[in-house]
């Protein structure tokens, strides 16, 4: 099994996300700046992963603290959380692995610091298992939209390596693989950062799952082919009617989804979903660096002087989504309805 990041001796250890596919490295995190650091520049990225990071980084964090005064732990720990809300702000699994540590400060502020401590890496560590349990139950209930034959398209990456394990998406991809089911899955590679042609391609070729790269802009065309048969796509925030924001280009093939008659699903835990946004143009979203657009892994490929615009998300109106897995079970429309009801299993 792949594993993304994990607590190991006092440290956090993550695959480093940038040197993949050329090179399996495991970075170790000994300062939760490091930890932020590592969300910043996409050494772990993929909205539940960014949640499990901040979880680890911030018991990290509280783990090395020297002045353990109950003043002092308070205010670090203030402190460390807003340092991981900063890091990227799409993401609503971040937000929400924050509250839950928050949380449980609040119930454990008056013990000990060691027990503090040890509460709080216990939390992190929680955390990340409960991550891959919820997406082996979102591959269980997601498996069901795929057939035997299908030829599946997916962007970006939303496996193992946006998670803490087995993935989302690819997750509902892996699950349907492992039944048996024969399928073929279309990978777009995902520009600018290529988290298509580099992690999710990566991913399926380690898993033996039959699987062909493409480059983004061939997607309408093996459409209109009728090369794909159904698209699945993970979320970073989905508001309470449904739509949903994933990476830049997702919004392109839903419309193209619908014009072709092909079924656009997506797969999300319910941390990853914002019941305070209704609509999907309330979702921040992230702006990155212009040199992601202007040069390639650091060799310029546009002329000095041109301006470049980077946003990372898109959002995806919710009528073009035919349904949304999640470890609760599948939404359908009315997503206001369904997706409230599935907080309520
Ligand atoms: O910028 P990234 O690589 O963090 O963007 C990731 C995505 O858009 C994923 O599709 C999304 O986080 C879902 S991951 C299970």
């Amino acid at each position: 099994m792949i594993r993304t990041l994990f607590w190991k001796n006092d440290a956090v250890v993550m695959l480093d996300q940038k040197s993949l596919p050329l090179k399996e490295r495991y970075l170790t995190c000994w300062k939760h700046e490091e930890v932020v650091a590592a969300i910043k520049d996409l050494t772990v990225r993929g909205a539940p992963a960014i949640g499990v990071a901040a979880a680890l980084g911030i018991a990290l964090g509280i783990n090395r603290l020297r002045d353990q005064s109950p003043e002092n732990l308070k205010k670090e720990f203030y402190s460390i959380c807003d340092q991981f809300s900063r890091s990227r702000p799409t993401a609503k699994n971040l937000f929400w692995a924050i509250e839950r540590m928050k949380k449980r400060f609040e119930e454990i502020f008056g013990l000990p610091p060691e027990m503090i401590k040890k509460n709080l890496i216990e939390e992190a560590v929680r955390i990340t298992e409960e991550d891959i349990a919820v997406n082996r139950r979102m591959g269980a209930h997601g498996r069901t939209l795929i057939q035997d034959g299908d030829t599946i398209l997916t962007h970006c990456n939303a496996g193992a390596l946006a998670t803490a394990g087995y993935g989302t998406a690819l997750g509902v991809i892996r699950a349907a693989h492992e039944e048996g089911k024969k399928i073929h899955v279309f990978v777009d590679e995902t520009r600018p950062v290529l988290q298509g042609a580099r992690l999710t391609a990566w991913e399926l070729v380690k898993e033996k799952i039959p699987a062909t790269l493409i480059a983004d802009n061939m997607a309408g065309y093996l459409m209109k082919q009728g090369k794909i048969n159904k698209i699945i796509v993970g979320a970073d925030r989905i508001a309470a009617n449904g739509d949903t924001a994933n990476k830049i280009g997702t919004y392109s093939l839903a419309l193209l989804a619908g014009a072709h008659g092909i079924p656009f699903y997506v797969a999300a835990p319910l941390s990853t979903i914002d019941l305070s946004i209704k609509a999907g143009d309330e979702i921040p979203i992230e702006e990155r660096s212009d040199l992601e657009i202007t040069h390639f892994q650091g060799i310029r490929t546009a002329p000095e002087g041109i301006s470049a615009y980077n946003p990372a998300f898109d959002v995806t109106p919710h009528k073009y989504i035919e349904a949304i897995v999640t470890e609760a079970g599948i939404a359908t429309a009315p997503f206001e309805k369904s997706i409230s009801g599935l907080f309520k299993e």
